[in-house]
């Protein structure tokens, strides 16, 4: 696995110009930018953007109080930074042929909008579409990339979704929809301004597989919608290999296992996005909403909250705010969960669906962290055997029992600090107390004051949940799951700094 990644990571590198491989005194090779075309996205974006919510209905205050409400409400300081626009926002091109914004909607214009943006400590994000016309009807970038990413850049964009209506026939093979989009990715980068270059091509033409050499994600599925796993005929593929018409309203089951067969082609630099969060929109129940959350985080998919911030619900601003759950997206390894197995149940809910499955994903400090799901009608005991959890490690071709079979691990529920209800009140009313990198907060974080990396590194309190239990050599993880949810296992070495911590 490291060495094919390696090889990926090294043909990627040669497609950029001006890069020069050295090698370590220890011998390590490094080169330089291999991990990101553009250096932007180690760890994939965290924001809000507009559009599953307000769709086309946007304007320059609904941008700025959210930007204001996600800065008080301790948002920001959780890692969601970008501040994202989409459809809908302008009003043609001038004679110049250079977009312009419609002037009712944004009457201070752009460049306003994003400078109280940046005042706040946050990334402005704009919206076009490598079309002809944007899905909204609007003028699209195709044809005009130097002259709207030269726009963005003046009005200082850091963000751009990229999305793939009107297209004129411009796809259909991976060659053909790299070199629509590689374009944009030219043009921003001639700005010299960092652009974050988010494509929102629905999977079309299998982005997984060269969609990272140059943007920062990639839409891995056609659209998401607010449904935990109600199947919709206008969302027809269950797999992303091989899917011909991405179309739309698909569900969070949908979408998550769709990533299971393309989970290893997320990394560093290059993140499959699973489309913005519904969390809030008033589709699921609170379990479906953890569930959603706990799996876009676990697959270093982007979490961009897609619900109305300024009426956010305590129960909701707590999913969104759990620091355990949000260190699993911005850990440094980067990588997707793997399914280790999925079966189907026979107490099926009112969609006739029925599943359960298990989702691992190894950290980078060692920790392996495990997802029960529960897609079936009922409350179940499920079982994670140390033998499945650790499967990849006896498969890596040693052709022996994998080591960790021998450990214990101390398990740790990353629910379990989730914010109370009048923690989360508290916050939304602005009387709850600011939380600095001393903290030692069980239920919150601040990583603006220290970033998740360093976190994670000095074992952060907020980080880590509550340990729950133990996994023996070779044992079974088991768990009670109620109908619709996931239970969200962090599983560390026994012994380690944490356990004589709560030992102390
Ligand atoms: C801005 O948009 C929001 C959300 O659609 C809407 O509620 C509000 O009335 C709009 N404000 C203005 C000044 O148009
Ligand atoms: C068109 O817009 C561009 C970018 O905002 C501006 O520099 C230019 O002066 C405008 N041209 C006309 C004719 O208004
Ligand atoms: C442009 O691309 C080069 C080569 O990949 C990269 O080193 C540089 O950081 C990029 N610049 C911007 C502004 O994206
Ligand atoms: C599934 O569970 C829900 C909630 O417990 C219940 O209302 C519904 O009748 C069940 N559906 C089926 C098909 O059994
Ligand atoms: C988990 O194991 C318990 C005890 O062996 C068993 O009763 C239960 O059915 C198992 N759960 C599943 C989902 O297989
Ligand atoms: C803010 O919310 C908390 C938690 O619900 C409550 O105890 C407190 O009275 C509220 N304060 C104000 C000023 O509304
Ligand atoms: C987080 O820390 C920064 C300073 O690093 C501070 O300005 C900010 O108010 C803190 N945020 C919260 C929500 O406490
Ligand atoms: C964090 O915990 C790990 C064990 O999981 C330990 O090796 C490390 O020393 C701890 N780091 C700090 C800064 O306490
Ligand atoms: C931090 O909080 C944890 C859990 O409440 C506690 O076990 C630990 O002793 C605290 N550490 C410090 C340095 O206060």
């Amino acid at each position: 696995m490291m060495l094919k990644r390696l090889r990926c990571l090294i043909v990627n590198a040669a497609l950029s110009v001006q890069i020069a491989a050295y090698m370590t005194p220890e011998g390590n090779v490094v080169i330089p930018g291999a991990s990101s075309y553009n250096g932007l996205g180690l760890v994939p974006q965290m924001g809000w953007d507009n559009w599953n919510s307000f769709g086309c209905n946007v304007n320059e205050s609904l941008l700025l109080q959210t930007a204001k409400a996600m800065a008080d409400y301790g948002l920001r300081d959780l890692g969601y930074n970008y501040v994202v626009l989409d459809d809908c926002w302008s009003q043609g091109r001038n004679s110049s042929g250079y977009l312009v914004e419609n002037p009712i909607k944004f009457p201070n214009g752009m460049k306003h909008v994003a400078d109280q943006i940046h005042a706040l400590g946050m990334k402005f994000g704009m919206y076009s579409s490598a079309g002809i016309l944007t899905c909204g009807r609007y003028p699209g970038s195709l044809g005009y990339e130097q002259k709207d990413a030269d726009v963005f850049a003046s009005w200082g964009v850091d963000y751009l979704k990229y999305d793939n209506c009107f297209n004129m026939g411009q796809s259909g093979t991976p060659k053909i929809s790299f070199d629509r989009y590689n374009v944009m990715s030219q043009a921003l980068n001639k700005t010299g301004r960092p652009i974050w270059y988010s494509m929102c091509n629905w999977g079309d033409d299998n982005p997984f597989d060269w969609a990272y050499s140059i943007a920062n994600s990639y839409r891995m599925s056609g659209d998401i919608y607010d449904s935990f796993n109600r199947p919709d005929s206008r969302c027809p593929c269950d797999e992303a290999i091989g899917c011909q018409w991405p179309g739309f309203h698909c569900s969070v089951m949908n979408i998550l296992n769709k990533m299971a067969a393309i989970q290893a082609r997320t990394m560093s630099g290059g993140f499959a996005d699973m489309d913005m969060l519904e969390v809030g929109n008033g589709g699921q129940d609170d379990n479906e909403y953890v569930t959603h959350f706990s799996l876009w985080a676990l697959m270093s998919s982007p979490l961009l909250i897609g619900t109305n911030v300024l009426t956010l619900t305590p129960a909701n601003l707590a999913i969104y705010s759990n620091p355990a759950v949000i260190a699993l997206n911005q850990d440094p390894s980067a990588g997707g969960g793997i399914r280790k197995w999925r079966y189907s149940v026979e107490d099926k809910d009112e969609f006739g669906q029925g599943e359960i499955s298990l989702w691992t994903r190894q950290m980078q400090n060692g920790d392996t962290v495990i997802a029960l799901i529960n897609g079936g009608n009922s409350t179940r005991t499920m079982n994670a055997t140390a033998k499945d959890i650790f499967l990849d490690q006896a498969t890596a071709g040693t052709f022996m029992p994998a080591a960790e079979l021998k450990e214990t691990w101390d398990v740790y529920d990353l629910w379990a600090n989730r914010l109370s209800t009048t923690e989360a009140a508290a916050l939304i009313n602005g009387t709850a107390p600011t939380i600095t990198s001393a903290s030692n907060s069980t239920t919150r974080y601040n990583a603006t004051a220290m970033s998740f990396e360093k976190g994670l590194q000095n074992n952060a309190t907020a980080l880590f949940g509550t340990r729950v239990g133990t996994l023996a050599p070779s044992g079974t993880w088991t768990a009670q799951i109620p109908r619709h949810s996931t239970g969200l296992y962090r599983l560390r070495k026994a012994g380690s700094g944490l356990r004589k911590r709560d030992e102390l």
